[in-house]
């Protein structure tokens, strides 16, 4: 080994300028959803540079991407480090690109510093992470934990038309290296990513130590109605679906997040068929994001938004669809797991905090499948799914040690007597 292994700064902020540039936005932002031409690119800029450092690359039926840097023994299940490079359509420039490019980073430093590892490390991509264009979010992680992609998926629409299946043969053809099994041993799973919330920044702390993930449920309502002239048709004689939904959306918006501090409550798609300026709509779509993190309060949330929909659709003379398109319960990281990202903050000097993570992330699967952490770093005024997204160098670059830190521990490649590296046989020891 030549010297400790290190964060290079410089080629971590480079790299995510360039890859800010797939896709970047007039207003500085990205615009990189999931399975399109722009996430073709990326996936191909990072495999180029994996081959070009000697670590091999592989993908599975999923899209997911890996890049791997062996160890000594190949039958010892991997120590995974990742995150997505997918966007929201109007997303910023870290979400998920920082865990990905930093994981990568790591795998640099451990081959600049020649460090042997009985086990591999290795860089996941996840596919479609944020969900925006395909439904459900968190795609690929959770094909991988439950190492089967359900045929209906393949099926799902776009919000552009397009099918899943066809954009995923597509994505996969565009880069021919050898098919990984969906699914495969690991021994455990540590992602960086940007807290998308305000807690760190507030506190000035650059690291945040995440203990779980909350649960999130996604909801496609859909109310019919009536189509009628807009003119023409009194009250008593429409059967309005945009009637029903308003009176819904105002009594939700003013019961939940007032009443529940921990409660999210978001709608964030709406349509109307067939959205004419003068027509009383037939039929009106809109999507609700619910969150919290006590699994029982988020069971009693969805239980009380169907009740307020079915009473306003009975109003209006509607009727009422709700289709789940994400039900991803609360999760706790392991003890042991949120000790050693401590630990390794202490290590690299710098401050840490406990923290929940509001967004729902990769990780959140990858827990089902090995020993899984999360490390946050604070990005500026908690912005998010926005293109004015800002991370402080100085973060970035601490996330990615703390990182590469844990991963050290992991691989039993560093000092760190109290986090001994994960048993040698998997993933029994956090
Ligand atoms: C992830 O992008 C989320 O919506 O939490
Ligand atoms: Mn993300
Ligand atoms: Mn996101």
């Amino acid at each position: 080994m030549s010297g400790r292994p290190a964060i290079r700064a410089e080629r971590l902020l480079e790299r995510l300028d360039r890859f800010a540039a797939i896709g970047a936005t007039a207003k500085g932002g990205v615009n990189r959803q999931a399975l399109t031409e722009g996430d073709r690119e990326v996936r191909a800029m990072l495999a180029g540079l994996a081959g070009a450092r000697g670590f091999s690359v592989a993908q599975d039926e999923a899209a997911n991407l890996f890049l791997r840097r062996e160890g000594t023994d190949a039958g010892l299940p991997p120590l995974l480090l990742g995150s997505h490079l997918d966007t929201q359509p109007t997303g910023g420039r870290f979400d998920g690109a920082l865990g990905v490019l930093a994981a990568f980073e790591v795998l640099e430093a451990l081959e600049d510093a020649g460090v042997v590892s009985e086990r591999a490390a290795e860089v996941a991509v996840w596919t479609n992470e944020e969900g925006s264009r395909f439904a459900p979010g968190a795609m690929g992680s959770q094909a991988f934990a439950a190492r089967a992609l359900p045929p209906e998926w393949r099926e799902a629409r776009s919000t552009d038309g397009a099918r899943l299946g066809t954009e995923l043969a597509a994505t996969i053809a565009a880069l021919p290296v050898p098919l990984a099994p969906l699914g495969f041993p690991i021994a455990a799973y540590l992602e960086l990513h940007i807290e998308q919330g305000p807690v760190l920044e507030r506190e000035d702390t650059p690291i945040g130590v995440v203990t779980g993930i909350q649960g999130t449920l996604w909801l496609e309502v859909e109310i019919t109605g009536q189509a009628a002239h807009a003119g023409t048709t009194p009250l008593g004689f429409r059967r309005d679906p945009m009637r029903a939904a308003a009176a819904a959306m105002a009594e939700l918006y003013g019961g939940i997040m007032p009443a529940d501090s921990d409660a999210r409550f978001t709608i964030g798609r709406i349509e109307a068929e067939p959205g004419s300026v003068n027509a009383v709509p037939e039929r009106v779509r809109f999507t609700i994001d619910l969150r919290h993190p006590d699994a029982c309060e988020l069971a009693a949330l969805a239980l009380r938004i169907r009740g307020v929909l079915e009473s306003a659709c009975a109003e209006a003379g509607c009727a009422l669809s709700i289709r789940r398109l994400v039900d991803m319960p609360p999760t706790a990281f392991p003890e042991a797991m949120v000790e050693r990202v401590e630990a390794s903050a202490r290590r690299a000097g710098l401050a840490s905090r406990r923290i929940v993570s509001g967004a729902f992330h990769d990780a959140l699967y990858l827990a089902r499948c090995a020993p899984t952490a999360m490390i946050f770093c604070p990005c500026r005024d908690g912005i998010s799914h926005n293109e004015a997204e800002h991370v402080e160098p100085r973060f970035a670059v601490a996330g990615a040690t703390v990182l590469l830190e844990a991963a050290l521990s992991l691989l039993g490649a560093a000092d760190t007597a109290s986090h001994p590296p994960i048993a040698a046989s998997g993933p029994s020891a956090a």
